[in-house]
This record gives structure tokens, C-alpha cells and sequence, in this order.
């Protein structure tokens, strides 16, 4: 399977998924969100990765001046809550699905703006110059290391120096990510996560979660 037929395959599957059922795969705790309880998730997530980190990610700049990225935005459950922080928000997501479903659930958010990408660049985004960038839930679906890499020096072109990029990759290396599945990810080690992030512009000052599922990292653009 080359790149391109693994990329339209991740389009096709999560689109399919959207289309099933988008709010129980973008965050499986539940088969029946409501709305409401949907958006107070992605509220909890930004309360307990970002509202506690705000050191480390606003660096002294008032959030509402911030422009921030998301990768991977889904039905728009955490961009919504980032909307609510930050001045500007610019999200993609490989699944035309899912990108209409976060339009629809951003519409009384003018300061969210999201896009279908590629699956593997941020060439759809404005060369603006952006503060901080997210990404959670999304690498560990990911079945290959040069799209998650591609992604990795795409976010380090667009962020401004000394900016963070805070996002979770699969950590558990006991499981083997093959090409055509698109629901389990490739794995990191933390060496392997630290060699990724000096390869790509960054310095990967802070990791947490090593060996498991939530394996977070903390890059800084250099
Ligand atoms: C489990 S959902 C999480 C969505 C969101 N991050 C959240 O926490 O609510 C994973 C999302 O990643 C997207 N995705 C999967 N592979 C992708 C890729 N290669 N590029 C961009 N988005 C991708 C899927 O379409 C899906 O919307």
C-alpha cells in the first residue's frame, strides 16, 4: 500500500465513521452524547491539558491575542473549547465527514476556522505565523511514521520561534500498527520521540507517558 492509497483510505474510513456515528468515535467514553455533553468533554480536555499548562504554552501572551492549530479536530469537540480560550483557532482534519460536522458545531464561532486537509500537511493553512499548537487523540490512529513526521515539520514551518507544540502520540509499543488499519497507530518510544522532535526544528524539552497510550510531549520550536 503506497501513501496515497493509505491516505485515502484514513479519508474514506473516518469519513465512513463520521457518517456513523462521529460524536462515539471521535471520543468512544460514550455511544450517546448529546451535544452538550459532547462539548463539556472537549471543555475537560482543555481544562486538564491546557488550563493547567498555560506557563508553558502562552509564554506570557494574553490567550486572546493567541492564534492557535489543531490537528485532527474531528466534530470540532476540543476546537470548540479552544475557541473559547483563544483569540483564533485554524484546525484540520482529513475527514470532509467530520470537518462538516465541527463547521456546524462552530457556527456561532466566528474565530474558529477549520479545513479538510490532506492527511498529511498543513499546506491548506494561511502562513500567518501561529503561537501554539494541540493535537490530541489523532497521531495514535495514525498507521505511519512519515505522515505523522511530515505533520510533526509542518507544524514547525508555521509556529513561531520558542512556540509549543503539545500533542499525544501512541506510546504502548506492545501492539504493531499495520498499514491499512486506520483505528490503531504507529507506536514511540521515548528515544524515538526525542530523535523526532530534533529532527524536525524542535526542542522536545518535556515528555510524560512513555510506554503508554497517552504518551505526551512537549516540542518547542527552536
Ligand atoms: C478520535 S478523533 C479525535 C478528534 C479530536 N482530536 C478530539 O479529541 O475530539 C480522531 C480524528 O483524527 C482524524 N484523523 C485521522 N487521521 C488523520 C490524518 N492523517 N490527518 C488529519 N486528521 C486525521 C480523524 O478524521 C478524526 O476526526
Amino acid at each position: 500500500m503506497d501513501l496515497e492509497q493509505q491516505l485515502a483510505k484514513m479519508r474514506e474510513d473516518w469519513d465512513a465513521r463520521a457518517r456513523e456515528n462521529a460524536k462515539h468515535y471521535v471520543q468512544t467514553a460514550q455511544t450517546d452524547w448529546t451535544d452538550e455533553e459532547f462539548y463539556a468533554s472537549g471543555e475537560q480536555t482543555v481544562k486538564e491539558e491546557i488550563r493547567t499548562d498555560m506557563i508553558n504554552i502562552c509564554q506570557g501572551k494574553d490567550p486572546k491575542e493567541m492564534r492557535v492549530l489543531e490537528i485532527g479536530c474531528g466534530a470540532g469537540r476540543v476546537t470548540r473549547a479552544l475557541a473559547n480560550l483563544f483569540g483564533e483557532v485554524y484546525a484540520v482534519d482529513v475527514s470532509g465527514e467530520m470537518i462538516a460536522q465541527a463547521k456546524k458545531g462552530l457556527e456561532n464561532h466566528p474565530n474558529a476556522h477549520v479545513f479538510q486537509n490532506n492527511g498529511k500537511d498543513l499546506s491548506v493553512l494561511p502562513e500567518l505565523g501561529y503561537d501554539f499548537a494541540f493535537s490530541t487523540i489523532v497521531f495514535q490512529h495514525i498507521p505511519s511514521k512519515e505522515v505523522i513526521e511530515t505533520y510533526v515539520r509542518e507544524v514547525s514551518r508555521l509556529l513561531k520561534p520558542g512556540a509549543l507544540f503539545k500533542f499525544q502520540v501512541q506510546g504502548f509499543t506492545g501492539m504493531q500498527a499495520t498499514p491499512d488499519d486506520t483505528w490503531l497507530g504507529v507506536s514511540y518510544s521515548d528515544e524515538q520521540a526525542k530523535e523526532l522532535g530534533e529532527r524536525c526544528g524542535f526542542e522536545p524539552r518535556h515528555r510524560h507517558g512513555a510506554g503508554e497510550q497517552y504518551f505526551w510531549l512537549w516540542f518547542f520550536k527552536r
